[in-house]
């Protein structure tokens, strides 16, 4: 049998629900129950009401379903699908800039560790983020964390001035200006559209900023017929089934030795056949320490109130 088929069986033996980010593979997409963005994955999960939540993604994304819903199993067919950006911020420099700034609100990223989240005062995505900041009384200073060009982002839009940490995402700075003026120049007819985590001088050239299903909005409702799209190309399955006949154009990291595609590597990390896996064997499980659970939930259950 298929293994594509074998899944969907053991999924309803079991009573799973598949939820996948829009930069899995096109074959994991298509098996899976809901594809989201980390909001609408946090929220599928928090209602979920399946026995066993497979989440395909990475670490954190599970992690946030099982703080939302810790009465179920929550596994992640590859264990070590971590997110580089959440991984290269410690929690001791979180101390030390609490420390430092003991009267500002720490804001944290999703793409953070779960130590990270638990020491902070309220979590956002990049779907929520200007709304989160703006949630902040004005007189009130902000520290935040991981992603320094998320929250350059943030500080340009919002007018507020932050203390930035210094992780960014690996994929999301593999844009080069260049080949960006290069690529618009020979498609001048094409949107430029970019997710937050990239830096500064994309983000100014492009036409719309946005989570990733912010992005798949705007290109649907946009009139253009061409876009250059800068983010992960796992993307590219959702727009082109709700857009067939628009073109995207995705452009190659700049470091050539990271290949013609700018993958997420732990992302595509997930495949059918650990998948499928996950579902026979029931692994990997997320287990998460009682006390920690709740002290994350605390900032996570903020941002999910303030997203309804
Ligand atoms: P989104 O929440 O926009 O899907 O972003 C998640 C992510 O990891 C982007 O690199
Ligand atoms: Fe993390 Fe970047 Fe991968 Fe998103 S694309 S999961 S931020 S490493």
């Amino acid at each position: 049998m298929e293994i594509a088929e074998r899944i969907k069986e053991i999924k309803k033996e079991k009573n799973a629900l598949i939820l996948a980010h829009y930069y899995q593979s096109e074959e994991v997409q298509e098996v899976s129950d809901f594809i989201g963005d980390s909001l609408q994955l946090a929220q599928a999960a928090q209602k979920a009401e399946s026995d066993i939540i497979v989440l395909c993604g990475v670490y954190f994304m599970a992690e946030t379903a099982k703080i939302l819903n810790e009465n179920k199993k929550v596994l992640i067919p590859d264990k070590y699908a971590g997110c580089f950006l959440a991984d290269n911020f410690s929690l001791s420099t979180l101390l030390k800039l609490k420390k430092l700034y003991s009267d500002h609100v720490v804001v944290s990223y999703i793409n953070s560790s779960i130590d990270v989240k638990a020491e902070s005062d309220i979590i956002c995505t990049s779907s929520n983020a200007i709304k989160i900041i703006e949630s902040i009384p004005k007189d009130k200073g902000i520290i935040f964390t991981p992603d320094k060009n998320l929250g350059n982002y943030l500080m340009n839009i919002t007018g507020r001035k932050m203390i930035l940490a210094d992780s960014h995402c690996y994929v999301h700075v593999q844009f080069s200006v260049d080949m960006l003026l290069d690529v618009k120049e020979r498609n001048l007819d094409a949107k430029i559209v970019a997710h937050p985590e990239c830096e500064m001088p994309i983000i100014t050239l492009a036409d719309f900023v946005g989570s990733t299903s912010q992005i798949l909005n705007f290109v649907s409702k946009d009139s253009s017929k061409k876009y250059i799209v800068l983010t992960e190309p796992g993307i590219l399955y959702k727009m082109k089934k709700q857009n067939p006949d628009k073109e995207f154009i995705f452009l190659p990291p700049k470091d050539l030795s990271l290949g013609t595609e700018n993958y997420c590597r732990t992302m595509k990390l997930i495949t059918l056949e650990n998948l499928l896996e996950a579902l026979l064997y029931e692994k990997f499980e997320v287990i998460i320490e009682k006390e920690l659970l709740e002290k994350a939930k605390k900032p996570i259950i903020k941002m999910m109130e303030l997203s309804k």
